[in-house]
C-alpha cells in the first residue's frame, strides 16, 4: 500500500440553536463513510467537529427558556452528540465553540490580522431596538413592504413581490424581539478587509482546493469584487469579547471555523498529539472540510484568507454536497418531511438511512432527494435482498462441514473480478463518489447470487458424493460477502462489526481480496432486517406531530377562535384520545345546543355534554362513533357532570363530522 497519510477531517459545526435534522445528516454521514474508508486504508485520520454555539439566537432561545446561554449550549451539545452517535457517526472529538481553546485561538488569530493591517474600523449606522437595547440583524425586523404593502414582512425583502429594501424601509417597521419601533443608531464596527486578498483568492480557488463548479462560482463573486467583512457585533451579544475593544463580540462566522481549530486543539491535547503537524503553514498533513452549498463563501473566501493573514495552513479541500430534498420537495414541517434525527432513530435502523445517502451522494453539489419510497425498496432490494442473502443462503451449509471454509476457489474467474474490483472502488470512495462505489458493490453482488442461483447449492447437497462441490460453492460464497462487506463497512460499520463475528475475521482493505480458505467461521445470525413501510410513514406521521400548528387562516368554526399558542408535543401527548360509540343521545331540557351524550368506552359508559344539537337529529346519533378525549377531568356543567369531551370537525352549524361506525373501530381503542 502507498504511504500513510496523516489526514484532519471536518463536517460543518451544527448551530447550538436546533435539533439535528435529516439535512445535516447528509453531511455527517458523507464525512464519516470518507473518514471510516481512510482509516480502513491505514491511514491517519481524525475527524473533529463542535458545536457552534455563538449568537443572538442562541442568547434569545436561552432567555425564552428562562436559563443562561452556557445552560443552553450544554444542553443542546449532549443532544447533539447523542444524535450522532446513534448513527454511528465515529467523530475523534467533538467540542464546542464557546471553550477555552477557541477563545485563545480566536484573539490569536484577529491579533494577527490586526498586527498586519488586516482590520478596519468605522462607524455604522444600524437598527436599533430601544427597548430591548439592542442592534436587530434583519431578520429581527418586520413590517409592511413598502412596494406592495403586504403586512408582516421580515428583513430586507418582501415574500409577496420580491421587492429589495432596507429593513428601516419598512412601513412601521417593528422589532420582532418586543415590538418597539425600532430607531437608527450608529456604533463603531470592526471588518476584515477581504478585498485585499483578491488576488490571493483568485489564484487559491483556482488551486484545487475546490470542485470546479464552486471554483467557477467564486470566480463571479471575486469578478463582483469582494467587500470587507463585518465581524464585530455590539453588546449584549453570547461570544467571545473582542480584545482591546469595549462591549464589542467577535461576530459568530469570525470564531465559527476556528472552532475546527480548537476542536483538533482539544484532541491533541488529549492525545499528546502535535497541534502544529496539522496547522503549522508547512504541516504535511491534509485538511478536509466537509460543508454545504449554503456556506461555501465562509469557508473559501473568508477561511483561506483568514488562516493566510495568520500564517497558518490553509485547508487541502472544502467538500461542498447539495442539500437534502424530501419525496422531491423542500423538507417541510407541515408535510412531516422536517424529520429530526432522534424521530427517524425512533422509528428505523440508522444504516438505512446510511445507505440510502451513500447510494445517491457524489463528489459534486447537486442536490440529494430522499423518495421514501425509493428508500425501502432500495435498502430492501440491496442490503437485504442482494448483501446478507448471499452469507444467509450459503452459511448453513459451511455450518454442515463443522464451520471450516474450503480451500478450493470454485470459480477463479468470478473470485478475480472480485479482486480486481477492489481498488476501483477504493478509488470511488477516494474521490467521494459514493454512489458509484455502491453500484459496482451491488453489481458484484449480482454476480455473487446470479453464481449461487445457478449452482443451487442447497440442490446438490441432496444429492450424495456432491459434499466438496457444495463445500466450494458455499466457500467463494462467503468469501464474496466477505469482500462486499468489506466494501461497505465505512458505510454499514454496525453490520460490518457482526459480520466479523460471523466470518470471525477482521474485514480491511488489504483483506478483503485475500481468500479465506480452511478459515472456520462462526454460525450466521440474521444481520439486517427489512424495512417496513409502515415504520416510514410513523416517522412521518409524528414529525407532522411534531411541527407547530399551521399559521394557514382557519374557516368555519375552527375561525371563531385564534389558533392557540403552541404547545410541546409532550402536552399533546398526555391526551388520551379513544374511540367511543355513542349508546344514548338526548336532548338537555333548557340548552338549545346540547346534547347529552351516553358513550361506550368499551365496557365503561360516560356521560358527556356535547355542543352538536345543530348538526344531528339525536336519534340518527346512536350507534355512530366518535373520537373523545377520555382523561379530561370530569366537568360539573349547569345540567350535570361531563366526563369527557366528544371530538368533531366541520365548518359548523349543519356540518359536523363524527366518525361512521366501521369495521376497525373498537369502543375504546386508543387513538394515535
Ligand atoms: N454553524 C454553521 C456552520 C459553521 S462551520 C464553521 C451552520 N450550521 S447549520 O446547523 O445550519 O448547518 C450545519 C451543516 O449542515 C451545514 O454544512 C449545512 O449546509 C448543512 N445542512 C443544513 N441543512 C441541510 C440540508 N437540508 N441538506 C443538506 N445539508 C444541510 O451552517
Ligand atoms: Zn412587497
Amino acid at each position: 500500500m502507498s504511504e500513510q497519510r496523516k489526514i484532519l477531517v471536518t463536517s460543518a459545526l451544527p448551530y447550538a440553536n436546533g435539533s439535528i435534522h435529516l439535512g445535516h445528516m447528509v453531511e455527517t454521514v458523507q464525512t464519516d463513510i470518507w473518514v471510516r474508508f481512510q482509516k480502513m486504508r491505514g491511514h491517519d485520520c481524525i475527524y473533529v467537529c463542535a458545536d457552534d454555539a455563538h449568537g443572538t439566537a442562541i442568547m434569545l432561545t436561552a432567555e425564552k427558556l428562562g436559563i443562561t446561554s452556557e445552560q443552553q449550549i450544554a444542553n443542546m451539545k449532549a443532544e447533539h452528540q447523542q444524535d450522532f452517535a446513534d448513527f454511528h457517526i465515529g467523530f475523534d472529538n467533538y467540542h464546542s465553540t464557546h471553550s477555552a481553546e477557541n477563545k485563545t485561538l480566536a484573539e490569536l488569530i484577529y491579533n494577527r490580522l490586526k498586527a498586519n493591517g488586516h482590520i478596519a474600523e468605522r462607524m455604522i449606522t444600524q437598527a436599533y431596538d430601544p427597548e430591548k437595547g439592542l442592534f436587530l440583524a434583519d431578520r429581527y425586523i418586520k413590517g409592511t413592504c413598502p412596494k406592495c404593502k403586504t403586512p408582516d414582512q421580515y428583513g430586507d425583502n418582501c415574500e409577496a413581490c420580491g421587492a429589495t429594501y432596507s429593513p428601516m424601509d419598512l412601513i412601521d417597521p417593528k422589532s420582532a424581539i418586543s415590538d418597539a419601533t425600532p430607531v437608527a443608531k450608529e456604533s463603531k464596527h470592526l471588518f476584515f478587509k477581504l478585498p485585499e486578498f483578491t488576488d490571493y483568492l483568485r489564484e487559491w480557488t483556482r488551486a484545487g482546493h475546490l470542485q470546479d463548479e464552486v471554483a467557477n462560482k467564486l470566480a463571479e463573486w471575486l469578478d463582483g469584487g469582494l467587500k470587507e467583512w463585518d465581524i464585530s457585533r455590539d453588546a449584549p451579544y453570547f461570544g467571545f469579547e473582542i480584545p482591546g475593544e469595549k462591549d464589542k463580540y467577535f461576530y459568530v462566522w469570525l470564531d465559527a471555523p476556528i472552532g475546527y481549530m480548537a476542536s483538533c486543539l482539544q484532541y491533541c491535547e488529549r492525545e499528546g498529539m502535535d497541534f502544529d503537524s496539522y496547522w503549522a503553514p508547512n504541516s504535511k498533513a491534509e485538511v478536509y472540510h466537509f460543508i454545504g452549498k449554503d456556506i461555501i463563501n465562509f469557508h473559501a473566501l473568508f477561511w483561506p484568507a483568514m488562516l493566510s493573514s495568520a500564517q497558518f495552513r490553509t485547508p487541502t479541500k472544502v467538500c461542498a454536497h447539495g442539500f437534502l430534498t424530501v419525496n422531491g420537495k423542500k423538507m417541510s414541517k407541515s408535510r412531516g418531511t422536517f424529520i429530526n434525527a432522534r424521530t427517524y432513530l425512533d422509528h428505523l435502523d440508522p444504516e438505512y438511512l446510511r445507505y440510502y445517502y451513500a447510494s445517491k451522494l457524489t463528489a459534486g453539489v447537486d442536490d440529494l432527494d430522499l423518495n421514501l419510497e425509493d428508500f425501502v425498496a432500495r435498502v430492501n432490494s440491496d442490503l437485504v435482498g442482494k448483501v446478507v442473502n448471499i452469507a444467509s443462503r450459503t452459511a448453513k451449509f459451511i455450518q454442515q462441514h463443522g464451520g471450516v471454509l474450503s480451500q478450493e476457489i470454485a470459480d477463479t474467474a468470478l473470485w478475480q473480478k472480485f479482486v480486481d474490483a477492489s481498488e476501483p472502488i477504493a478509488q470511488l470512495y477516494e474521490a467521494r463518489e459514493f454512489s458509484r462505489a455502491m453500484r459496482e458493490i451491488m453489481a458484484l453482488a449480482d454476480a455473487a447470487n446470479e453464481y449461487i442461483a445457478t449452482k443451487a447449492p442447497w440442490s446438490m447437497a441432496k444429492e450424495p458424493g456432491r459434499e466438496k462441490e457444495v463445500l466450494a460453492v458455499c466457500t467463494l460464497g462467503i468469501n464474496m460477502f466477505t469482500a462486499l462487506m468489506t466494501w461497505l463497512k465505512p458505510v454499514l460499520p454496525k453490520t460490518a462489526a457482526a459480520a466479523e463475528e460471523f466470518l470471525d475475521t477482521e474485514l480491511t482493505w488489504r483483506n478483503a481480496t485475500i481468500f479465506l480458505g480452511g478459515h472456520k467461521i462462526n454460525a450466521f445470525k440474521p444481520l439486517m432486517q427489512r424495512v417496513e413501510l409502515d415504520k416510514v410513514n410513523r416517522m412521518i406521521e409524528t414529525s407532522k406531530a411534531e411541527a407547530p400548528s399551521p399559521t394557514a387562516t382557519p374557516t368555519g368554526w375552527l375561525a371563531k377562535e385564534p389558533v392557540a399558542t403552541e404547545i410541546e408535543y409532550a402536552d399533546f401527548a398526555k391526551v388520551d384520545l379513544r374511540i367511543a360509540k355513542i349508546i344514548a343521545a338526548e336532548p338537555v331540557a333548557g340548552a338549545d345546543k346540547l346534547l347529552q351524550l351516553t358513550l361506550d368506552l368499551g365496557g365503561e359508559t360516560r356521560n358527556v355534554f356535547a355542543g352538536i344539537k345543530s348538526a344531528y337529529d339525536p336519534t340518527t346519533l346512536v350507534g355512530k362513533h366518535t373520537v373523545m378525549v377520555a382523561n379530561l377531568k370530569p366537568r360539573k356543567m349547569k345540567f350535570g357532570m361531563s366526563e369527557g369531551m366528544v371530538l368533531a370537525a366541520g365548518p359548523g352549524g349543519k356540518d359536523l363530522f363524527l366518525l361512521e361506525p366501521d369495521n376497525g373501530a373498537e369502543p375504546g381503542m386508543k387513538v394515535m
